[in-house]
C-alpha cells in the first residue's frame, strides 16, 4: 500500500481549506514570484514584445515541465496576469473528447491564456484538434454522421495556450513543435527555498525565528509547494504545542513528527530506497519491478519520487535499470 506523502500533487492530503491557503500563497506578479529568473526573464521579454506590437498578434505557445511542484500553475497565472489576459485552466485528463476541446476554445477571447495541466496525458484524438488549433486558430469540426457529414471550418480567437508536463518525452512531437518557448522549471536554490518560506510566514501572519528559514529550507526538496506545506504543518504544531512562534525547536519536533530526515526525504522515499537495496544491492532495478515493490504506479515513481533523489545522487539512473548509489546506501545505513 502506497503512503500518504506531503509531496503528492493535490488534493491527496488536503481539505478545500487548505488548498484555498495555497491558492492565496500564489503570487501574481513577476515581482513577487520568488526563483526561476532565466524563465522571468525570458517570459517578460516576451510578454512585452507582445504588448509593444499591439497588433492583434497573441503571445507565443509556451511549454513548462520539469518535476512537480516547481510553480509551473503558478507561473501561468502571472503570465496571464502580466498580459492583462483571462485564463482558463484545464488538464490533459479532464478533456476527454474532441468536443470538449471546441467547447473550450470556442469560448475563448483574443489574446487568453488557455493552461493546460498535464498535457501529456492528452488523449490522441484530442491532441490533433488541439495542434491546428494552435497552428493557425482554426477549428475543424464534422457535423452530421455518414454520407450526410460535412467538415465546417471555425476561426478561433487568437489564444496563447501553456502546456505543463513533467515529462516532455511523452509529447507528440508534432504537438511539441506548436510551442515557440518551451522551458524547463528548475529546482530552486535553499535560499530562494528560505525566502518563499518567509514570504509565505509574512501572508500568513505567523511569527517566524529567522535561523529557522534555512532549516525548513533544508527540508523542502528545493521545491516551493513542498516548502510550503512543510511550513503550514510546523505552524500548526507551533499553535499547538507553543505559543505559536516558529523557533527552531518547535521546527525540528514538527520534522520529526512528519519522519522527515535532513535531506527532504519522507518515509515513502526512504521505504523505496531501502527496498531497491534490500532485494537488489548494487545491482540495477527496472521501474516497474521499483513500483511493484512499493505498490505504486510506474509513473508515481517516475514523476513523485525519482527527479529529487537523483538530483540527490541517492540513485542513479543506467541503462539496465535504477541503482542506489554509494551516498544512497550511506544515508540508508545513516538513519
Ligand atoms: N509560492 C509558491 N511558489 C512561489 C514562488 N516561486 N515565489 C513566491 N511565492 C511562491
Amino acid at each position: 500500500m502506497a503512503i500518504e506523502r506531503l509531496v503528492e500533487p493535490t488534493s491527496f492530503n488536503e481539505d478545500a481549506e487548505e488548498a484555498k491557503i495555497e491558492i492565496s500563497l500564489r503570487p501574481t506578479s513577476f515581482s513577487e514570484y520568488i526563483g526561476q529568473e532565466h524563465l522571468k526573464k525570458n517570459l517578460k521579454l516576451a510578454i512585452d514584445a507582445v504588448k509593444k506590437r499591439s497588433d492583434g498578434s497573441s503571445l507565443d505557445h509556451i511549454l513548462l515541465y520539469g518535476p512537480p511542484g516547481l510553480g509551473k500553475t503558478t507561473m501561468a497565472g502571472v503570465i496571464a496576469r502580466e498580459l492583462g489576459s483571462g485564463l482558463k485552466v484545464t488538464s490533459g485528463p479532464a478533456i476527454e473528447r474532441a468536443g470538449d476541446l471546441a467547447s473550450i476554445l470556442t469560448n475563448l477571447k483574443d489574446g487568453d491564456v488557455l493552461f493546460i495541466d498535464e498535457i501529456h496525458r492528452l488523449r490522441r484524438v484530442v491532441e490533433e484538434v488541439l495542434y491546428s488549433a494552435m497552428e493557425d486558430f482554426k477549428l475543424d469540426i464534422v457535423i452530421g454522421k455518414g454520407p450526410a457529414a460535412r467538415s465546417v471550418r471555425l476561426d478561433l480567437p487568437h489564444f496563447t495556450v501553456i502546456g505543463a508536463t513533467t515529462r516532455t518525452g511523452s509529447l507528440a512531437g508534432p504537438l511539441r513543435d506548436r510551442f515557440g518557448i518551451i522551458h524547463r522549471l528548475e529546482y530552486y536554490k535553499e535560499s530562494e527555498i528560505a525566502e518563499i518560506i518567509k514570504r509565505t510566514a509574512g501572508i500568513l501572519g505567523t511569527e517566524i525565528k529567522p535561523e529557522v528559514l534555512g532549516l525548513l529550507a533544508k527540508r523542502s526538496r528545493l521545491t516551493p509547494r513542498i516548502a510550503n506545506r512543510i511550513f503550514k504543518r510546523v505552524r500548526d504544531y507551533a499553535d499547538v504545542n507553543g505559543d505559536g512562534i516558529v523557533d527552531t525547536e518547535i521546527s525540528r519536533s514538527a520534522l520529526e513528527l512528519m519522519e522527515i530526515d535532513e535531506l527532504g526525504l519522507d518515509p515513502a522515499d526512504r521505504n523505496m530506497l531501502s527496498l531497491m537495496y534490500e532485494n537488489y544491492g548494487e545491482r540495477p532495478v527496472g521501474l516497474s519491478t521499483i513500483a511493484a515493490l512499493t505498490g505504486d504506479e510506474a509513473t508515481t515513481i517516475e514523476d513523485y519520487y525519482e527527479p529529487y533523489l537523483l538530483k540527490l545522487g541517492l540513485i542513479a539512473r543506467t541503462p539496465k535499470g535504477r541503482i542506489v548509489t554509494e551516498k544512497g546506501r550511506r544515508h540508508l545505513q545513516n538513519r
